[in-house]
């Protein structure tokens, strides 16, 4: 017959396992405690309410004790940045290197930079302040356009706009590429960075988010071109062969517009039939050409750009895009 003095005993032996990081995480499953639980319908029937209190209580207090190590574990004292490095080092509670790790949108943004830079693209980093010429105007986004809307932007007093997409990079790129096309070659660019939109947020927005983005243009660069290099991207970032499909969208920068989607590959947990929306493309507009300087009876090109985080949620099974600016080292750790 298990007793109440075999409680106190897991109790003591149970508080010395988590003092050890090793041992901590799982003291809730050890046997000893599956013991207690198990022994308490096996009690007397007039003290068994009290016995199984009791192990209640001691997982309660259990429980507390584990979330105190976590709390205790995030704290982390601030770094004098001013200070001789021989300072920081020897600062006792500072993590060390073996426990640091590499955000998963770093990770996987460095993957999609190198897939494309294999393929040619060369990878240029988005603004993080941008104005209203680059966010809307050279995109053929008319004054006062109800499409403005669309994309939630938020302003700082002096009228400048953390971008709420990496397009604005787009007129950079086609002004910069123009001595390219004239000498023969293409424009082939990507543009990688954050973007931010003032949203209500839950699982699937997010105030601030990556993009990627894609410029190509040549003297006769065509849809089929772009399907080819974005279904080659996606194969090679997800490592198998995928079904795509297209579906008409509307971006007043692009004529046709279009949306791309993938099938979701069973492999990542999709069921056949399910289609899930990658980015938004199309053949870059005339007037957004024009904008930039090239004449677009010359010259045709086609842009496209869509979300890192989602690219990122559906290989891993992420299920709330919250995670990764949360800064919770429980979620960060899983990528280590
Ligand atoms: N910038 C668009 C968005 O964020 C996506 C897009 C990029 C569409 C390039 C077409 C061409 O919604």
């Amino acid at each position: 017959m298990t007793t109440f003095a075999e409680i106190t005993a897991v109790r003591d032996l149970l508080f010395e396992r988590m003092e050890t990081p090793e041992t901590r995480s799982d003291v809730l499953r050890t046997p000893e405690m599956k013991k207690l639980f198990g022994a308490i319908k096996d009690q007397p029937a007039e003290q068994r309410a009290e016995f199984g209190q009791a192990v209640n209580q001691l997982r309660l207090e259990i429980e507390a004790k584990l979330s105190e190590y976590e709390n205790q574990e995030e704290t982390v004292k601030p770094i004098d940045v001013t200070a001789p490095w021989d300072v920081n080092a020897k600062a006792p509670s500072l993590l060390n290197t073996e426990q640091g790790t590499q955000h998963p949108l770093t990770r996987e943004l460095e993957n999609v930079i190198n897939i494309f830079t294999r393929m040619g693209f060369e990878a240029i980093e988005s603004r993080q302040l941008d104005d209203d010429f680059h966010m809307f105007g050279s995109l053929n986004f008319p004054e006062n356009h109800p499409a403005r809307d669309g994309y939630d932007t938020f302003r700082t007093e002096e009228g400048f706009i953390p971008p709420a997409h990496t397009s604005t990079m787009q007129n950079r790129i086609l002004k910069d590429g123009i001595a390219k096309l004239e000498a023969g070659g293409n424009i082939a660019a990507i543009s990688y960075g954050r973007v931010f939109r003032n949203e209500d947020l839950d699982a699937t927005h997010e105030h601030t988010f990556y993009q990627c983005e894609g410029v190509f243009v040549s003297s006769d660069a065509n849809l089929g071109e772009m399907l080819g290099t974005l279904r080659s991207f996606f194969e090679s970032y997800y490592g198998q062969k995928l079904k795509i499909k297209t579906q008409p969208g509307y971006f007043p920068f692009v004529e046709p517009g279009l949306e791309f989607l993938i099938e979701r590959p069973a492999a990542l947990g999709g069921k056949p039939g399910e289609w899930l929306e990658m980015l938004g493309c199309g053949m870059i507009h005339p007037n957004v050409l024009k904008m930039a300087g090239i004449d677009p009876q010359k010259y045709r090109g086609f842009a496209w750009g869509g979300g890192i985080d989602r690219l990122v949620m559906l290989k891993y099974g992420i299920e709330d895009v919250r995670h990764f600016e949360s800064g919770r080292l429980a979620f960060l750790r899983k990528f280590a």
